[in-house]
């Protein structure tokens, strides 16, 4: 949710700043701006709209600063104009401050600037905390780092920021509390960042600066320190991840190529952790909590959106194999009510990006109560990650379209594998059973790739309900929580309203939603509730609903009842979801893009919700 980038060296920053604008758009893409010192000025372009407006705007000046800061940004206070995008300048015009978070006593603070002479040109809080920065600094006479260290111990909220100033030419300053920063070490030059996508094709050198921390770039050297003015002893990490990762490599669509990528990003989730052959299965990043984790009395899974779907999905798998009772919690509803933790309960926080504000603070509140905390995050280094006590990571590579594809699958694959091994060791499965479920398990990249294999089909469906208004998507025990993502996948990236359902609630109430018009997805593949869900399908085919079902390879009996079908590899129930979800997502995909839909970039949505 607001991309930063900031660059100091050699080198000219426009063009830097335009490429790490681009790669972090993803972000948020309500406008996008830079400011660079252009000889003695501090220079600010900025535009409502993608980072292309702004090219186009800037298209025919030449800047040669080698010093600057850009911010692609996700309207928090104030509409999304050229106004309120970022960069803002103090009223002097000697700072220029970018900003990814949200300022929550601005209010107070603003009214004060101005009772002190201040005046504003926008509705934003980040344009109060520079010109909060320049008052601090200009009355008591204190250095840009000092001044900030002072705001920073003033304000209320959460923020990752990038300072440049006039008086200063060869200063970056960056601090972050809450939101997300990256700072790329080159040779004889720095790069900020909210996430790594933009440095990685600069420097594979980075420190991800922590909360509180604030960073001084300057000649050549850098500090970083503490709240206190404490200097800190960064530890300077390796990337390893490749360009291509956060390249669309010949796909239309970031989200294409992640739909498609999913054999290999599951697969790449079990590498050297699982051996079917061997009956093995190693978490190493669950070591110290996992006597803990099997001891449980309960779980709870905390998560938002499409990794909320995931945690359902788990809480079936651990129920089941492990017979812990489980409750998956929105995080966002979890940290705002005063839920019952005990000390040593487990908490399994799930997140893609491992920033979600929500996620972050239920899994504060989680802590301050004593619960041990295991995250399964995606991005390395994530706050998250750094907050929970162990975890696992996905290994899905960076994932850009903002729509969740490749992360969900991921996400399922890791929560299996660390039910199955909690499992196993305290026995609730017997070894025939786990080394089954391992063998079936290690099968699932190729019944992915099989599953993809439906694409075609689907682009010819998506075809005939691309106008609809409304979908309804009903699914049973493993698979209603497959319902529900292909729901919101529908709705997210082509604006169709969607609902997803337990099959069986469906006669409670949607049922009068029914009539030719509404096309019902269902996924009625074989297990356990296959004869109600076939029930369910006449339910709808009785009140003329167009059903499309996907269904298990070989079924003879849903395609006499239903109108369309797609088939999809059989595995084990539990397993489902990980191929059931495929054919949704590429519903949704080849819907929104014979919409005209930019479905990497959807409208009002942003990757990385790290407001709440
Ligand atoms: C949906 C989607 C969102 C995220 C949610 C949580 O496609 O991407 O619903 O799943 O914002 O994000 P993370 O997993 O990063 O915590």
């Amino acid at each position: 949710m607001c991309g930063i980038v900031g660059y100091l060296g050699k080198k000219e920053a426009y063009p830097i700043l335009i490429n790490g604008l681009r790669r972090l758009e993803y972000r948020g893409y309500d406008s996008a701006g830079v400011a660079l010192m252009e000889g003695d000025d501090l220079v600010v372009r900025k535009k409502e709209g993608k980072v292309k407006e702004l090219e186009g705007m800037s298209s025919e000046e030449t800047f040669k600063s080698i010093i600057g800061i850009g911010h692609t940004r996700w309207a928090t206070h104030g509409a999304p104009n050229d106004a309120n995008a970022h960069p803002h300048l103090s009223n002097s015009g000697n700072l220029a401050l970018i900003h990814n978070g949200i300022i929550e006593n601005y209010g107070a603070l603003k009214e004060d600037l101005k009772h002190r002479g201040y005046s504003f040109k926008s509705d934003t809080d980040t344009e109060v905390f520079v010109n909060f920065i320049e008052d601090i600094k200009t009355s008591e006479n204190l250095s840009l780092e000092d001044a900030l260290r002072v705001a920073l111990s003033k304000v209320v909220g959460a923020y990752a920021i990038a300072i440049i100033s006039k008086e200063n030419p060869n200063k970056l300053v960056a601090a972050r509390k809450g939101s997300p920063l990256v700072i790329g070490l080159g040779k004889d030059e720095f790069f900020v960042a909210s996430d790594a996508t933009p440095i990685i094709e600069h420097t594979n050198e980075v420190i991800y600066l922590k909360d509180e921390e604030i960073a001084v770039m300057e000649n050549g050297e850098y500090s970083i320190k503490d709240a206190k003015d404490i200097p800190q002893t960064p530890y300077i990490q390796t990337l390893e991840m490749e360009l291509e990762a956060i390249e669309k490599s010949g796909h239309d669509h970031f989200m294409h190529k992640e739909i498609f990528e999913q054999p290999i990003s599951i697969a790449d989730c079990m590498r050297g952790r699982l051996n079917a052959e061997k009956g093995e299965l190693t978490l190493g990043g669950i070591r110290n909590y996992a006597k803990a984790l099997e001891n449980a009395e309960r779980i709870i899974i905390i998560a938002c959106g499409t990794s909320w779907h995931a945690g359902l999905v788990a809480e079936y798998v651990f129920e089941d194999l492990c017979r812990i009772p489980v409750e998956v919690e929105y995080a966002s509803e979890f940290r705002y009510r005063n839920p019952v933790i005990k000390e040593g309960d487990i908490v399994i926080a799930i997140s893609q990006s491992g920033e979600t504000a929500d996620t972050l603070a239920a899994i504060e509140l989680a802590k301050s109560k004593g619960a041990i905390v295991l995250g399964v995050v995606n991005t390395v280094g994530s706050s998250i990650s750094r907050v929970s006590h162990e975890g696992a990571y996905l290994h899905a590579g960076p994932e850009i379209g903002v729509a969740s594809t490749k992360a969900f699958t991921a996400q399922l694959t890791v929560l299996y594998m660390i039910a199955l091994k909690a499992a196993f060791n305290k026995g609730t499965i017997a070894e025939n059973r786990f080394r089954e479920h391992l063998r079936e398990l290690s099968l699932i990249p190729a019944k992915v790739e099989k599953a993809l294999k439906t694409n075609d089909k689907i682009e010819e469906i998506s075809d005939l309900f691309k106008n609809a208004s409304n979908f309804l998507y009903l699914g049973r025990g493993y698979n209603f929580p497959v319902a529900l993502e292909g729901a919101l996948k529908l709705k997210e990236i082509s604006y169709i309203h969607a609902e997803g359902y337990p099959a069986a609630e469906m006669k409670h109430g949607p049922i009068a939603l029914i009539d030719e018009n509404m096309p019902v997805v269902v996924i009625a593949t074989r297990d356990s509730s296959y004869d109600k869900v076939v029930s369910n399908i006449q339910e709808v085919k009785a009140r003329k609903g167009v059903v499309i079902a996907i269904v298990t390879e070989g079924d003879s009996l849903i395609p006499g009842m239903a109108d369309f079908t797609i088939e999809v590899p059989a595995t084990h129930e539990s397993l489902m979801p990980l191929v059931s979800v495929i054919p949704l997502q590429l519903l949704s995909y080849h819907i929104a893009v014979m919409r005209g839909a930019n479905v990497d970039q959807p409208r009002n949505l942003a990757k990385s919700v790290t407001v709440e």
